[in-house]
């Protein structure tokens, strides 16, 4: 089969194509580790993929460095990873069907002189029919903490995909890179990066693509205080920033004030690419005078934000949109609403990114 619209002119099967790594990301991705290598003085690069499935991420580092040794233990993706090099076409990778564990990495290492590992383990599984996250390293396939404890002896040079939602408890230092980018039907998606050895630059670093911004950060304790009430405008958070826990950083760099984990706020508007969306702040209304407030500013439409059961989201959507309905209310307005429901917040998004 052949999928043409995120994966260009691939050949794949369909978990194939659900594991892949989507180009924007891998073409990132593999510039990112060829120019950390650089850095260091290795422009001759030589690296192992150690589970290539279909070869998206084999292939963008393929043109990224000297050679490419792609391993995968399924026979039938390894078969549509070799197509899809020859479409490309590459000649500087060599496909091993493997399990990636009954490899002797360190004749590897001498024979192709192997000087960094990159791996995307399987996080996808499928479970009766159904496609499965699985955030849980242990968990993955190849168990990703095994993976690096069995790499890190020959090749300390290591670059390792995880869920975003992964608890990373390893005792080997790590940079845990966030990346953020807009996938299929417009979903937001985030991916972790784990960066070892020379790879690694930053403790913690976020990403939006298509950019290249980064910020980066250590593990700051000194946490700035959140405000108690927001400024005029509200700024909603990108997930990776959020992940990476970059809020202080990004506060700092668009001059904003922290409202709470997921909202900056300022007096004076700004833009930043890590934003997923802008609010102007209409007003803060309590629970029993919400209706005649959103009728004041003509709400048509709401959005409900905060912590709300999906049924009870419905529920109160439905029962305040019925009401103003009878208003011809026209605009599309957000609400805020706080653990206690008293100071609910109304506010008007300016703009997507
Ligand atoms: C998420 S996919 C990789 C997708 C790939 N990065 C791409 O963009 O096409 C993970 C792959 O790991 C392979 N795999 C799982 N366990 C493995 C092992 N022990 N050794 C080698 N490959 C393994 C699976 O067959 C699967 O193709």
């Amino acid at each position: 089969m052949k999928y043409k619209k995120i994966l260009k002119k691939i050949n794949c099967d369909e978990i194939g194509y659900e594991s892949a790594t989507p180009d924007i990301v891998a073409n990132f991705i593999a510039k990112d580790i060829s120019e950390r290598l650089r850095d260091l003085g290795i422009t001759n690069i030589n690296i192992i993929d150690c589970c290539c499935g279909i070869g998206n991420d084999a292939l963008a580092l393929s043109k990224v460095c000297n050679f490419v040794l792609a391993v995968d233990k399924d026979k039938e993706r390894l078969k549509y990873a070799e197509k899809n090099a020859k479409i490309s076409p590459c000649k500087n990778i060599k496909f091993i069907c493997e399990d990636v564990f009954n490899l002797d990495i360190k004749n590897l290492k001498e024979e192709y002189g192997l000087n960094a590992a990159f791996a995307d383990p399987q996080r996808r599984l499928i479970e009766n029919g159904k496609f499965k996250r699985i955030s849980n390293l242990a968990e993955t396939s190849p168990d990703t903490i095994n993976l690096i404890n069995f790499l890190r002896t020959e090749i300390h040079d290591m670059c390792i995909l995880a869920s975003s939602n992964a608890e990373v408890n390893l005792d080997l230092p790590c940079e845990k890179e966030y990346i953020g980018w807009t996938g299929r039907k417009g979903k937001r998606e985030t991916l972790l990066v784990m960066y070892f050895g020379n790879l690694k630059k930053y403790e913690k670093s976020a990403i939006v693509l298509p950019g290249s911004d980064r910020i980066y950060g250590i593990e700051n304790k000194n946490k700035e205080k959140f405000l108690d009430k927001p400024l005029k405008y509200l700024y909603e958070i990108k997930d990776c920033v959020v992940k990476a826990g970059l809020q202080n950083e990004l506060a700092k760099l668009t001059e904003c004030k922290i409202w709470t984990e997921k909202f900056l706020t300022s007096e004076k508007i700004t833009e930043s690419n890590f934003f997923e969306n802008r609010f102007k702040i209409l007003g803060i209304s309590d629970k029993k005078n919400l209706i005649e407030n959103l009728k004041k500013i003509n709400a048509g439409k709401i959005v409900i934000r905060g912590k709300i059961m999906p049924e009870e989201y419905t529920k109160m959507k439905n029962e305040i949109e019925d009401i103003l309905e009878k208003f011809n209310g026209k605009e599309k307005i957000h609400i805020f609403l706080d653990d206690k429901n008293d100071k609910i917040l109304i506010g008007k998004c300016i703009d997507f990114y």
